[in-house]
């Protein structure tokens, strides 16, 4: 395992583990709820990674629950990150709200505690003073965001007075956008970005194509699995897998090598079985040459899915003949 430079305690591996999967919504059963889950957070543990990312919103509870009880004796070990639903985040609701987290996870810190998205209405002065309060009583250690821009990203520093240590956002092969200006500000000033969805919610395995698409109502919502882009996608996934296959790894391993290549970045795949999360840290080891890096980018800006207003028809139509 690698670790990013940050100055955490403990340090922060650059393969953290998503646990949205935790919660019912990816539909994934009982049983992995009850036996994987716990067998897929001690692996991770014992592999080297300790970034355990969660949130209040997944599973409504379920996901800390799960990962708090997982976690048992070796929580200590672990880098524990949870987030804030930013439904009226005001000062004594976010006090609140990490209390109740924190109960979850049968924990007493919160090593990261985060706004899951910007609130439109609510400005952050009155979330980062419940934030500041949570971190002067040492239920919080560090504070972080997520979904925010940079200039979001900034005022929150701001108003909070300290460092709002990471924004966790979506980055991929297929989402490159905070390459623009989250990236660089993250690595020049010591902040991290927390890179999520960063198999595209599986789409960069490539085990996905037009006759076989996920089934789960998260990735039915989502327009990369329409039809017609997992067909645009043909190409960059073929690019991938000529760099996978110089490696000797899979094409998901290269997708994260490639996620996990900038210093300031760490990423959190989800995994739907242990196979997959041995095979996500062992990612961690794989380091992509500049060629390959420019190869992959040049596919990735060929790569022009359906998305925004075009896209929601086609989903419609998707969920009606489900
Ligand atoms: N802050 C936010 O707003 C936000 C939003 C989304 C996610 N997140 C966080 O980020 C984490 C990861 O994002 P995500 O779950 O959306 O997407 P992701 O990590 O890109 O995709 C996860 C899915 O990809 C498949 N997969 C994982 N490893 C694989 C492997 N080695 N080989 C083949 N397939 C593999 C699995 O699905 P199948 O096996 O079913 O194909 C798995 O459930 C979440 O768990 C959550 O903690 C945060």
């Amino acid at each position: 395992m690698r670790y990013l430079d940050a100055d955490t305690t403990p340090k922060i591996s650059k393969i953290g583990l998503g646990t949205w999967q935790f919660g019912s919504e990816w539909g994934y059963g009982d049983g992995y709820a009850e036996r994987d889950a716990e067998a897929i957070v001690q692996r991770a543990i014992d592999l080297g990674v300790t970034l355990f990312d969660t949130a209040e919103a997944y599973g409504f509870g379920r996901s800390e629950r799960i990962l708090g009880r997982a976690l048992g004796e070796r929580r200590a070990s672990v880098f524990l990150a949870t987030k804030l639903f930013p439904l009226l985040p005001v000062a004594p609701v976010v006090e609140q709200r990490a209390v109740a987290s924190a109960n979850r996870m049968g924990t007493r810190l919160l090593d990261l505690y985060q706004v899951h998205q910007p609130n439109p209405l609510v400005r952050d002065g009155t979330t980062m003073r419940g934030m500041r309060a949570l971190q002067t009583v040492g239920l919080v250690g560090e504070v972080g965001v997520s979904n925010y821009s940079l200039d979001r990203w900034r005022a929150a520093e701001r108003a909070l007075g300290g460092r709002v240590l990471s924004n966790q956002v979506e980055y991929s092969l297929v989402h490159r956008q905070p390459e623009d200006d989250l990236l660089p500000f993250a690595q020049a000033e010591g902040r991290v970005v927390i890179a999520y969805s960063p198999l595209g919610q599986g789409l960069l395995s490539g085990k996905y194509d037009r006759d076989h698409r996920p089934a789960n109502r998260i990735r039915a919502g989502n327009p990369l699995f329409l039809p017609e882009n997992l067909d645009r996608a043909g190409d960059l996934l073929g690019v991938l897998r000529e760099v996978a296959a110089a490696h000797d790894v899979t094409p998901a391993q290269a997708a994260l090598a490639w996620v996990i290549r900038h210093p300031a970045v760490a990423a959190i795949p989800g995994a739907s079985s242990l196979g997959q999360l041995e095979s996500n840290v062992a990612a961690a080891d794989v380091e992509l040459a500049a060629d390959e890096d420019a190869a992959l980018r040049s596919a990735a800006g060929r790569f022009q899915p359906i998305t925004g207003r075009a896209a929601i028809p086609k989903l419609i139509r998707g969920w009606r003949h489900r």
